[in-house]
């Protein structure tokens, strides 16, 4: 610790290129009461280049982003819109008191947030459940809004979870995995409480939850960042739990690419989607997991076996995916160009990959200027699509490159209409239809085009386009976003998802009141109020990790 207390300015200013900051009111982030929490540097500032692996020590350049958190101001007001003098949109106050509503209590104590409470919906499946995934944006609305303790209490409660033996027929789960969600059953006569999980043996699909993990160790990489409280991530429970969760992905076997082979169905697109393989949502997670475990890992001796392989991932991780799941103007051209079938590591094709494999709809697609990391890539296997949660989780956690970063931006104004159209944002892009759709989804008839993770528009996903947006310097366009939910979703009482090529309907079988999209409208409105917010949730560059990569026209701008 070194006990530095930084203001606003710098910090901000090396987050958000200075003349796209016009949205920014800078005087607010200067003049807002900035709490004394010491500036842990154990965590924020342990870098590659300082952990013993032979790399040479390079200039660090983070971005501390100061947290300003805000007292506990009475169950019912929200701090952030308390302190502001500006009017909060009236969807705020709404919006927060069904968020409260969701809270789960465990012996009295919250534990976590429900999936949705829709009263109106015949089946309640498993959104009576509390979702590891689900619960991220929620537990940031209430750090953002200076109220730890549910935070807290749900990292440990999935924490002890963890513990729990797990089976599937007469199979036995690796010990790190963390449940997809859990539930708190009440007995009213015996006055108990008891927790139930599901970590896939319940899941529809029988798949287990691959983003659980990662999401547990960024959710407490963002609780310590937030409350200054190191005192949980460095307990020996929470310690082994990190180790576990990535022993699972960091045990080396047949595997000739860095990245994490997946079924289809592990992440938040819970079903059978044509994901399986090496998704760009769980590579980014992955990445960002190991980012955030690095800050946190004790230097015993088990946590420094543990460093040292994710030191030895990430830059492999890093240089794999920059390389080979970017997609720009040229790239695509390069590939269009390819001659298949080369031999030795002398190919240019590594993949094989088939140029006839190139979907029409990406010369379209493709701007001139912009890219994107594409969904998937393995043995002659290009999946193209665009997948909005693993570009701005690549954009939040460095994987992408501040050129690439600033690609996607422009990919996502350049192609508006196409992925966010009237809803922000499209959980995918594009749907698959007719005979792809019966063979790549197994004719799922809750995922028909433009529908579900078909292509439908999930609100959840603006608090990470807003967070995206003010990482890459460009709030405008989180602003826009923003703007077009506020027309709709307190109207629409708060739907899962909506359907359409412009995400105009609500959803087919869309829930009402789902949390994470009520969370998730609040966590982009106080991100966007207090960039500084921003620093739980992101990640800066670590120089250490500059790949080596052919540039193309879109990163020259
Ligand atoms: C659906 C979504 C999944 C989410 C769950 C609870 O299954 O696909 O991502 O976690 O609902 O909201």
């Amino acid at each position: 610790m070194d006990g530095t207390k930084e203001v606003g300015l710098r910090n901000v200013s090396s987050t958000c290129s200075i003349s796209e900051m016009d949205d920014f009111d800078l005087s607010r982030l200067l003049d807002k009461p900035r709490l004394n929490i010491e500036r842990q540097r154990s965590f924020d500032e342990r870098s590659l280049s300082e952990l013993s692996i032979g790399l040479t020590r390079g200039g660090l350049d983070y971005c501390e982003i100061t947290y300003s958190p805000g007292g506990r101001s009475g169950l019912d007001t929200p701090v952030s819109s308390a302190r502001n003098s500006f009017e909060p949109h009236p969807m705020v106050a709404d919006a927060w008191e069904a968020l409260r509503r969701s809270i789960v209590y465990f012996r009295g104590q919250p534990v976590g947030t429900i999936a949705a409470i829709d009263h109106a919906s015949e089946e309640v499946l498993n959104y009576d459940q509390v979702f590891v995934r689900d619960f991220v944006p929620s537990a940031l609305a209430f750090l953002m809004n200076g109220e730890p303790e549910i935070v807290k209490n749900f990292l440990l409660k999935t924490l002890h979870l963890q513990g729990w033996e797990k089976r599937i027929d007469r199979f036995k789960l690796g010990e790190g995995v963390m449940p997809a969600s859990f539930k708190v059953l009440h007995d009213p006569v015996r006055k108990t409480d008891t927790l139930m999980a599901d970590f896939g043996e319940s899941a529809i699909g029988r798949v287990a939850p691959v983003d659980s993990g990662f999401w547990w160790i960024i959710l407490l990489r963002a609780y310590t960042k937030s409350t200054g409280d190191l005192s949980l991530a460095e307990t020996p429970e929470c310690q082994k739990g990190m180790r576990l969760i990535l022993t699972l992905c960091l045990s080396e076997g047949f595997d000739t690419f860095p990245t994490l082979l997946c079924a289809d169905g592990c992440s938040m697109i819970d079903r059978r989607m044509g994901i399986y393989g090496y998704p760009i949502e769980i590579q980014a997670l992955f990445f960002m997991a190991l980012r955030c475990a690095l800050s946190m890992l004790k230097h015993d001796t088990e946590g420094k076996e543990c460093i040292e392989r994710i030191v030895k991932r990430l830059h492999a991780l890093s240089y794999h995916i920059r390389s080979y799941f970017w997609l720009d103007f040229q790239q695509l051209n390069d590939i269009y160009r390819y001659k298949t079938e080369e031999y030795s590591h002398t190919a240019v094709n590594k993949f094989n990959v088939i140029p006839d494999s190139i979907p029409d709809w990406v010369f379209d697609f493709m701007p001139t200027r912009g890219g994107y990391f594409i969904g998937n890539i393995s043995p002659a296997r290009m999946d193209f699509r665009w997948f909005a949660l693993g570009n701005c989780v690549a954009i939040l956690s460095s994987l992408a490159t501040p050129e690439q970063s600033m690609a996607i931006m422009d990919l996502i104004e350049s192609r508006w209409e196409e992925l966010v159209g009237e809803m922000p944002l499209k959980i995918a892009y594009p749907a698959i239809e007719s005979h792809d759709w019966r063979i790549v989804t197994g004719c799922d008839p809750k995922n028909t085009r433009w529908s579900y993770h078909n292509g439908g528009s999930w609100p959840v996903l603006l608090w990470l386009l807003t967070a995206a947006c003010i990482k890459t310097g460009r709030p405008q366009i989180a602003r826009r976003a923003i703007d077009l939910a506020e027309t709709r979703l307190l109207k629409d009482s708060w739907p899962e998802y909506y359907d359409g090529k412009l995400g105009k309907f609500i959803g087919k079988q869309a829930r009402k009141y789902q949390t994470w999209s009520i969370a998730g409208y609040l966590v982009a409105k106080m991100m966007l109020e207090d960039p500084s917010h921003l620093g739980m949730i992101s990640l800066e560059e670590d120089k250490q990790m500059k790949p080596v990569i052919k540039r193309s026209s879109s990163w020259t701008c």
